[in-house]
């Protein structure tokens, strides 16, 4: 993609085509609809970590080790799982006080935490089904430049698995609970002067010149593991799709892969409608809201059924070096300026007919606290998505009728942030301490 045609073994253990393109996995065979029922009678999981994982539970719409998934020692052989902790708590929760926030019933607003993932983020989806391909490849060692939960996530499996992993990250830039948990893990840390996207380049770089199997979202698998964040959202609705479907926007693989897996469940016809995706950007890393909005040239960047203004996406980079503009906001998860799946992202966009918003800081921190007081745990990335909900509906892009899922992707772990929010009496929900 887009549409060169081009196709490539699952082993090849490359992701993008020689024009450039980001590769798609793709499967020959249309899955039964009967599965649903074997994936719920799964979570009785029978002694099995395969059933009891969030991920693995669907195996047979993610099957590209094309593995026998009934096979006990088949799966035990080739699927990394950390006992089957990814995605088990997953699902989505209905919370009042984010739902009376937001101005929805509460019955049709569901929140899926990612948090409660064995690292902490929904990147545990994707990782354990990108360390499966390290190992059907041979990999020795994983590489990925992060934000931070990337690279907790990817030091926890490389740990479990005995592989070893580097991770590029921008200095003084990532919450120190993330930092911690790379270290914990055993990674070789590498810190690069820059921000995300410096440190995503020199980690390509590296990976190129030394060998290193790259774990970040550009790596097709990644976004196979992730699809699963949306089945089992889908599942509590017993398959019934929504009308939206909401992630933060950072370098967007979530949008990539919901975008992927709701093409495919269409195309089976395993949902008879398509719901819309709601991309929402923090202000200060508004790529994606910039492009997809015509805010730069007075040009949509479009997905243009697989013929995408790419040259658009190359002048607006130019001129944020021209003008020196950097990404900048405290949700530090999301600080990325170069969105790597930006063109998958837009192709999800496109067959969703989705939208892009953006959000302050402070509307991501009352996000962020509203959550915490229905009970949940969740950082200030993940604080977008009823901070971006509130907005869309302010706005009557989202109606007070429709029935929305929105994903918490990670859990707090930049401990002051509550602390100061709540210090601070002027903030919409803060609790000071008693003296
Ligand atoms: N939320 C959290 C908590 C994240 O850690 C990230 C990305 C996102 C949202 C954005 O998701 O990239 O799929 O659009 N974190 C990456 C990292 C970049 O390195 O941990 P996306």
């Amino acid at each position: 993609m887009p549409h060169c045609g081009l196709e490539y073994s699952i082993k090849s253990g490359v992701f993008e085509c020689e024009k450039g393109h980001l590769l798609d996995a793709k499967y020959k065979k249309i899955p039964s609809r009967a599965l649903k029922e074997l994936f719920y009678s799964r979570r009785n999981p029978q002694g099995s970590i395969f059933n009891e994982s969030g991920v693995w539970r669907f195996r047979e719409l993610l099957n590209f080790c094309q593995i026998d998934t009934g096979n006990a020692e088949e799966c035990a052989k080739h699927l990394v799982s950390l006992d089957g902790a990814e995605g088990r708590q997953s699902k989505p929760y209905h919370m009042s006080k984010v739902a009376n926030f937001v101005g929805l019933k509460n019955e049709n607003l569901s929140l899926q935490p990612e948090g409660y993932n064995p690292s902490g983020s929904f990147k545990d989806n994707g990782m354990s089904a990108a360390v499966t391909h390290a190992k059907l490849v041979g990999a020795k060692k994983i590489v990925c430049a992060s934000t931070g939960n990337t690279s907790a996530s990817a030091g926890m499996y490389a740990a479990n698995e005995n592989i070893e992993c580097d991770v590029f990250i921008p200095l003084g830039q990532i919450a120190p609970g993330k930092l911690s948990q790379a270290y914990q893990f055993g990674t070789q840390i590498i810190e690069v002067e820059g921000n995300f996207d410096d440190a995503f380049a020199k980690s390509l770089e590296v990976a190129k010149k030394f060998g290193g199997y790259t774990v970040n979202s550009i790596n097709p698998f990644r976004i196979e593991g992730q699809k699963t964040i949306l089945y089992r959202a889908l599942e509590n609705l017993d398959w019934e799709a929504p009308d939206w479907i909401v992630y933060p926007g950072g370098a967007l693989g979530n949008t990539s892969s919901c975008g992927k897996s709701l093409m495919e469940l269409y195309e089976w016809k395993w949902i008879k409608k398509i719901p819309r995706i709601a991309v929402v950007n923090a202000e200060g890393a508004n790529t994606l809201y910039d492009l997809y909005n015509g805010k730069f040239e007075e040009t949509e960047l479009k997905w243009n059924a697989g013929k995408p203004n790419t040259e658009l996406i190359k002048k607006y980079y130019s001129y944020l070096d021209e003008k020196k503009i950097r990404p900048k906001t405290k949700a530090t998860a999301i600080q990325i300026g170069r969105p790597s799946n930006i063109l998958k992202a837009i192709r999800a966009l496109e067959f969703t007919n989705g939208v892009v918003t953006q959000v302050s800081d402070e509307e991501m921190l009352d996000g962020m606290s509203i959550v915490g007081l229905n009970g949940f745990d969740c950082e200030m990335a993940s604080g977008s998505v009823p901070a971006g909900i509130k907005k869309l509906i302010k706005e009557e892009i989202i109606k007070k009728d429709d029935v929305v899922i929105g994903i918490l992707t990670g859990r707090q772990k930049d401990a002051m942030l509550p602390v100061d929010y709540h210090n601070n009496p002027n903030n919409l929900f803060a609790i000071p301490p008693k003296k």
